[in-house]
Order: structure tokens, then C-alpha cells, then sequence
């Protein structure tokens, strides 16, 4: 209440049956915690969005088990099966687009709140929502891994990583940390790099990780080995040891089952319990969590118009000063009560250019495949993904995930 004053609190689904435990723990959450602030659920959009001034989003358009596809269907062909790179990433943002332009369509109809968005592919959802409302400054999408590899240098190196002060830049989940200053202004990059090459790397949180994670942070030692000059994202190893990447992953076992079976199961079974002893005093999975934490700094250093510095997800123009002015990076920038002020990042050299514009241009593709609904452009981005190549190939995962994406996607012609 001192950070951030509420006065009502509103969770928003289309799915009831999934929404109940959740809104159901919320409303004893907050009369044990914050008796003041009006809680309530719902599923009418009127109810959702009238009078507020924060909408924080986050859909997954068919759930977890059109994630297991995501994830499964390109593994059946040798290819990566992950949430958001590669044929998993393409079917995933070609599902979303529709269902957050309906959001962010809805969410204007009754107010112009900011909107902070997490949903994923984040990379393909904001080039989609930037083209389908090209003049809405509200709409903010954003990205918690940053975050949560700079709480992990805090860890490797033994410093509060809320002193850190980043300068990144990419797309979502493709992109670099050029320099980490500390409180009084040095680069200790070096230092991270070096604790992370004699040490290896783990998630600030690894103790609450399933092994997947644990492996994909260690394979940021790899990354920084082949190529010292920057502090890679950890995602960017799908792209650069594809191989390596596929022949590790569970074609029958994907991170959706071990996410199904594990935290969904967790979460739900934790509000049922707590629902039914009508208290959730003894419950833990309320509190820290980098994503929860990151999305509600956002909004405070907008609401407050502190200027703190995140790492946001962003129209170009010029920031990076060799790509394109509409792509969307992914850069540090401060943040206010008048939106944001990103840092300039200058010229990129040769390799990470190459690698950047031809990961933007698989996105561009993406979206336009949508918007168009064109098979073409749709092989197109595929074949231009580093985790394909072939286009042989792209066509079988292509075909695959238009029959499993039925409904969901545009028909493509
Ligand atoms: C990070 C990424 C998110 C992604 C999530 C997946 O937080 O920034 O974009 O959705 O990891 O985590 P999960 O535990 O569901 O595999
Ligand atoms: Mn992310």
C-alpha cells in the first residue's frame, strides 16, 4: 500500500473453471492482507476494465496442452520444441496475435489504462500490437528474464542485484548485456563473466528449479566461452547450438509436461487447500517471484515517475543505429509517468546484426504470415529461423502445426 496504493484489485478470465481456485485464494489473500482494497473476479470484460489504470496481461491461447504441441511437433521432426524459439515460438505468436488485439481492443472500448503485457511470444505479440495500433503509447510489453539473469549475476557474484544498473540490447529473447554498472558506476561485466567461466552459472533461484532450467542456465558458460564479449540471454543457446539444444530435449517429456505435473499442479492444489482451511497465512507461493516482482516495479515507476531503469521491449527508432526503425528491440530505457526514455546503444557489430536481422525478419514474416494469412511468408520465416533452415523442413513442421493449430490460426493460403 506504500509502494503502490490500490483500491481494487480485479482478475479477469475467459475460463471460469481455471479462474475459481485462483479467485478464490486472491479474495482471503486479500482480506487477510489488505482488507481495504476491493478484490473481486470475473469474467465480463465491463467489470475487467471500466475505471482502472493498470491492465497486467499475460494469456496463453490454448493453454498448456497446445504449448506440449508447440513443443512436441518440431522435436518429431529433429527440430527444437521450445515455448517461444524456433516452429514452437511461430505457432505459438500466430495464436496469440488474435486473442491480444481482441484484449487490447476491449480493454480501450472501456478505458486507456496501461497496458503491461507479458504474454508470449513477446517478441512476435509486440511487433503484431505495434502494427495493429501504431499510435498507442499505453501498451507496454516486457520481459521478466532480464531480471532474472541480472538477480542471478547478483548471486555468481555475491551483490544486491537491485544495484545493478544493465544496458542490454536485442529482441526479446535474443539479446546481450553489454555492460552491468554497480552503485558507484563501474562496469562489472567483467567480474560476471569471469565468476561465471571459473564457476558456471545458476538462476538466482535454482533451488526452486526443475532440472531444465538448471541446464539452460549452465549453458551460459558454453555461450561466453565461443563469444566473450557480451553476457548472452540464456535463450540465445537455441539458436546457436540447435543440435546440441535438440538432441537434449525429451521429445515424449517436454518442459509443458514437467510445468503441468509440476508448478500447475502445485499452484492449483495450493489454492484448493488454502480455500478450504479459509486461510493462506502458511502459504508460500506468494512471494518472491521475479516476474510478479518485475511487473508491478513497472508499474510503479510509471505511477510514481520514478525514471528507474528496466529492460522493455521497444520501437527502435534509432536506438540500435544499424536496425531497422520498426523492429522491436529489446534495450534498457528509464521509465516514467510520461512513458519511456530508452538509452542509445549506438552501431552493433557484424555478428550479432546478422544474427539480430535475421531473427527479425522470421518475426516480421510471423506477423504478416498472420495478418495476411499467406502460406508463402509463413514458409518463409520458418526456413529463415536458425533452428530450421531447410525449407523441406519447414514445410513438414508447417503442415504439421496448421493441422494442430486448427481454429486458432488464420487459414492460411
Ligand atoms: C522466462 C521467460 C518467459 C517464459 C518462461 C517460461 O520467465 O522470460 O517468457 O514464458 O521463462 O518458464 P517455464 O517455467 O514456464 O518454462
Ligand atoms: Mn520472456
Amino acid at each position: 500500500m506504500e509502494d503502490f496504493p490500490l483500491n481494487r484489485v480485479i482478475l479477469y478470465d475467459i475460463d471460469n473453471e481455471r479462474q475459481n481456485p485462483i479467485g478464490g485464494f486472491g479474495k482471503i489473500l486479500f482480506k487477510e492482507e489488505a482488507p481495504g482494497v476491493k478484490f473481486l473476479y470475473t469474467s465480463d470484460k465491463e467489470t475487467a476494465y471500466k475505471d482502472v489504470d493498470f491492465v497486467f496481461c499475460q494469456m496463453r491461447t490454448g493453454g498448456y496442452p497446445m504449448r506440449e504441441k508447440d513443443e512436441k511437433i518440431p522435436l518429431s521432426f529433429g527440430i527444437i520444441g521450445q515455448e517461444t524459439c524456433g516452429p514452437g515460438g511461430f505457432a505459438y505468436g500466430m495464436r496469440s496475435i488474435r486473442d491480444m488485439i481482441q484484449m487490447a481492443d476491449d480493454v480501450r472500448k472501456y478505458s486507456d489504462a496501461w497496458i503491461i503485457n507479458y504474454t508470449n511470444p513477446a517478441a512476435i505479440v509486440a511487433l503484431a500490437l505495434s502494427k495493429a495500433f501504431p499510435d498507442d503509447k499505453k501498451i507496454l510489453n516486457i520481459c521478466d528474464q532480464p531480471v532474472n539473469l541480472l538477480r542471478s549475476y547478483g548471486r555468481a557474484i555475491g551483490y544486491d542485484y537491485k544495484k545493478l544498473d544493465p544496458r542490454y540490447f536485442g529482441l526479446n529473447h535474443f539479446g546481450w548485456f553489454t555492460h552491468i554498472y554497480d552503485e558507484f558506476g563501474f562496469d562489472i561485466a567483467p567480474k560476471i563473466k569471469e565468476a561465471i567461466l571459473s564457476n558456471g552459472f545458476k538462476p538466482a533461484d535454482a533451488e526452486q528449479r526443475d532440472e531444465s532450467w538448471l541446464d539452460t542456465y549452465a549453458v551460459v558458460k558454453d555461450m561466453l566461452m565461443d563469444f566473450p564479449e557480451y553476457l548472452p540471454n540464456t535463450y540465445l543457446q537455441y539458436y546457436l547450438y540447435p543440435e546440441y539444444k535438440a538432441a537434449k530435449l525429451d521429445p515424449n517429456f517436454t518442459r509443458a509436461n514437467e510445468v503441468m505435473k509440476g508448478r500447475e499442479k502445485k499452484v492449483f492444489e495450493e489454492c484448493e487447500r488454502a480455500i478450504e482451511i479459509g486461510s493462506t497465512k502458511d502459504s508460500a507461493i506468494v512471494h518472491n517471484d521475479a516476474h510478479g516482482d518485475m511487473i508491478l516495479e513497472v508499474a510503479i515507476s510509471i505511477a510514481k515517475n520514478l525514471q528507474k531503469t528496466y529492460i522493455l521491449i521497444l520501437p527502435n527508432k534509432g536506438i540500435i543505429g544499424n536496425l531497422p526503425d520498426d523492429a522491436m528491440v529489446e534495450t534498457a530505457a528509464s521509465l516514467g509517468a510520461g512513458g519511456v526514455s530508452p538509452y542509445a546503444v549506438g552501431n552493433i557489430d557484424t555478428f550479432y546484426k546478422g544474427l539480430i536481422e535475421n531473427q527479425y525478419a522470421f518475426e516480421k514474416l510471423t506477423v504478416e504470415a498472420y495478418f495476411e494469412a499467406s502460406y508463402t511468408k509463413a514458409l518463409a520465416a520458418l526456413t529463415l529461423n536458425r533452428t530450421v533452415v531447410d525449407a523441406k523442413k519447414a514445410r513438414k513442421v508447417l503442415d504439421a502445426l496448421i493441422e494442430a493449430n486448427e481454429g486458432y490460426w488464420p487459414k492460411l493460403l
